[in-house]
């Protein structure tokens, strides 16, 4: 990759992209601080830690945090840090704990962070004050509907600004909970490419590489469907083989997209009777807990997948969460988590996990096209000859504002407003932070 250190502004335009901002250690560099360090980041859910003393790992841009319920059952985010040498203070990925104990010389910290002994403390000296070398919390830490949000700077907007329209997907996926609530499965996919992390930016509300980069997967839905004959097919099925939708049936799908580089793209399943799509059992559930009116309405919403920039994907049909964690200019790692309906049969949850299987796993025959695809953009657009990149596709010549926009599906206006987002946050302006 080309690493000498390019002018910000000139990298991206309003229709075409250098293939520089894919690979410059520098500008990865910049990214972390100017973007990942200053934007609300999508980390967990409550539910990972529903006692008073559990804690979980995680990463918040690049910063390992902690997220550790404190004896009163405030969930706080301290960095995976400890400050006398700054080693990894805690290895295990999740557990209880009601303080940790550094694993270098000892440090004792509480659930609140403070620092409650160290071994032989008089050898510290007389200016040694304890209260001066606690945990480093997190700037802010935010949570919406369950989902926790962390923030390394303690300006900007607040997360309802940040979220905006955004924040419906979030109530799409709980409200459809017969007892209003959801829990996550503890244990998260973790994988990686050898790429870029805006590229899986680039691909997630990409409904116009469907048909032809997962054109094996819908062959093989295929095969699977006339298996079945008459047969119910499988929602994920279902969704494969919508991969292969002609692309003006794609373009007849919406997209919007809003400030801060956030889009969602609406589903391949309509104009069919809402409840209808799902098993009796739960609709059942729903209207008991909901009513018929707000069940007819909650499973009416048919969004495909929600992307909140700059790293995390909501799909509240099949309750599944996506973090997008940059490693590197060259890498990126995808944690793949999956949410059980309170109070919903176990059949919603067993659809829920084939989904999540077919779209999340290393084994997904879905998302190793697109890593085999992020692979190959990344070695190349590396190259010294690589030419600028056109994200024009959609624009049709009309002006376009970032946000607030309403697309066909095969627009690349989601593209648009992510650059146009990240000049924001990498030209530090005023209205991004
Ligand atoms: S680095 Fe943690 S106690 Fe020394
Ligand atoms: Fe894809």
């Amino acid at each position: 990759m080309r690493d000498d250190a390019p002018n910000i502004t000139s990298l991206t335009s309003p229709t075409k992209i250098d293939p520089a901002v894919y690979g410059n250690s520098d500008l990865f560099e910049s990214e972390m601080r100017e973007i990942f360090d200053r934007a609300w980041l999508l980390v967990g859910h409550e539910s990972q830690i529903p006692d008073p003393g559990d804690f979980v790992l995680e990463r918040a841009g690049r910063h390992p945090i902690i997220l550790w319920r404190d004896p009163n059952g405030f969930i706080r985010g301290f960095l995976n840090r400890c400050p006398h040498r700054g080693a990894r203070l805690c290895n295990r990925p999740h557990g209880r704990a009601k303080a940790f104990t550094c694993p270098y010389h000892g440090w004792v910290f509480d659930g609140t962070g403070a620092l409650k002994s160290v071994p032989a403390p008089n050898e510290y000296g007389p200016e040694f004050d304890f209260a001066d070398w606690g945990l480093t919390e997190v700037a802010a830490l935010e949570s919406y509907r369950g989902f926790l949000f962390v923030r390394h700077t303690s300006e900007g907007p607040d997360l309802g600004s940040f979220l905006g329209a955004m924040s419906s997907s979030f109530d799409d996926l709980v409200d459809r909970a017969p007892d209003g609530d959801i829990e996550i499965c503890p244990v998260p996919l973790r994988h990686r490419y050898n790429g870029n992390w805006k590229l899986c930016l680039e691909n997630l509300n990409d409904a116009h590489h469907a048909r032809v980069a997962h054109n094996c997967a819908v062959k093989a839905a295929g095969r699977v469907m006339r298996k079945l004959g008459d047969r119910t097919p499988h929602p994920s099925l279902q969704i494969m083989m919508a991969n292969g939708m002609p692309v003006k049936q794609f373009g007849q799908l919406r997209m919007s997209t809003s400030d801060y580089g956030h889009s969602f793209i609406h589903g391949f399943i309509d104009g069919q009777d809402a409840t209808s799509r799902f098993p009796a059992e739960y609709v059942d559930a729903m209207k008991t807990g909901h009513g018929e009116t707000e069940t007819e309405r909650i499973l009416s919403v048919d969004r495909h997948l929600t992307l909140i920039y700059p790293g995390a994907t909501l799909q509240g049909r099949f309750q599944v969460m996506r973090l997008i964690q940059p490693l590197g200019p060259n890498l990126t790692e995808i944690v793949g988590f999956l949410f059980r309906l309170k109070g919903a049969p176990q059949a919603m949850f067993e659809q829920s996990l084939h989904y999540f299987h077919i779209s999340m796993s290393p084994f997904s025959p879905v998302a190793t096209d697109d890593f085999d695809l992020y692979d190959g953009t990344q070695k190349l657009n590396g190259s010294a000859l690589a030419g600028t990149l056109p994200v024009m596709r959609g624009l049709n010549g009309a002006p376009e504002s970032a946000g607030d926009g309403h697309h066909q599906a095969t627009s690349e206006a989601f593209i648009r407003n992510q650059y146009a987002t990240w000049q924001k946050y990498m030209n530090k302006d005023a209205g991004t932070v």
